[in-house]
């Protein structure tokens, strides 16, 4: 786990940490950079004692967007053929909630990324924004998308179209992030929120998120039928039995995680 040159990886317990690391370029999102956040990902997928994810950057920045040095040059030719950003949505396939800790700058990709987390806290000085336009392109990495499922139509199309930047405070009043805590505590309180997500049985919690993120798929008729489904196979498993059981016999489950 040592052997990446742009990420840091640590274990706290049942929480696997991933700190973007490249302080000099205030993490921008270079091809390495994310190739070492999928191979972490996936490395803490299938690492049965991780239950959450905290991904998180520096105070300065939580990630200053794609590298622009590194697209400056591509032609069209370039960015077709090798499908660029396209391996920035392996984020997605992951089955542990990532919750995206932002302290400092979350623009163009930045904040692209956090958006493909599945809650984003903020540190009070968190500035999220998709200033492409300012660069003759447009978001590339679900932006167009996601922001305006996060907060509407006109907030996102006002966003996207002036570069203007939205500060923590006003992320949360958006919806855009579930809770702004000071910069300094922003750590340990993505850190209680993960803790506390990983103590409960992690088959259920993949399913609760699958099932949540069906949300932005699916339309009604068919999210509340997925949903029901989802929520009836929870009886096959053996921690719904050990969930209720334990609640009617008023004492703390333990989790098999099936
Ligand atoms: N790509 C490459 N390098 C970047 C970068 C980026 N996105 N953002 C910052 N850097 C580099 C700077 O070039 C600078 O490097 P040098 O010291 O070698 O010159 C270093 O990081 C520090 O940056 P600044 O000196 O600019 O720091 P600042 O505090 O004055 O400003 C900032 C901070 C406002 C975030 C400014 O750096 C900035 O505007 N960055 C670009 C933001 C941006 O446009 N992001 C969108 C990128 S496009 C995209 O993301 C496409 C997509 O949808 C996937």
């Amino acid at each position: 786990t040592s052997n990446y040159q742009n990420i840091l990886t640590e274990k706290r317990g049942r929480v696997a940490i991933i700190t973007l690391n490249r302080p000099k370029a205030l993490n921008a999102l270079s091809d390495g950079l994310i190739g070492e956040i999928n191979i972490a990902m996936k490395q803490f997928q299938d690492d049965k004692d991780i239950g959450s994810i905290i991904i998180t950057g520096s105070e300065k920045a939580f990630a200053a967007g794609a590298d622009i040095k590194e697209m400056e040059k591509k032609t069209f030719a370039d960015a077709y053929n090798g499908d660029m950003l396209a391996q920035w949505h392996d984020l997605t396939t992951i089955r542990k909630p990532i919750i995206a800790a932002v302290n400092g700058y979350a623009l163009g990709g930045g904040c692209e990324l956090a958006m493909m987390c599945d809650i984003i806290i903020a540190g009070d000085k968190a500035v999220f924004g998709q200033p492409e336009i300012k660069l003759g392109t447009i978001p590339g990495c679900g932006g167009t998308q996601r922001l305006i499922r996060a907060i509407g139509k006109s907030k996102a199309m006002e966003l996207i179209l002036t570069g203007n930047n939205l500060n923590a405070v006003d992320a949360e009043r958006a919806g855009l992030v579930s809770r702004v805590v000071p910069a300094e505590e922003l750590i340990n309180e993505a850190l209680k929120t993960a803790d506390k997500i990983a103590s409960y049985s992690q088959v259920t919690v993949s399913m609760c998120k699958e099932t949540v993120n069906s949300a932005y798929e699916l339309n009604l008729r068919e999210g509340i039928k997925f949903e029901r489904r989802i929520f009836h196979s929870t009886f096959a498993t053996h921690d719904q039995k050990e969930g209720m059981n334990a609640f009617v016999e008023k004492r703390s489950p333990s989790w098999l995680n099936k």
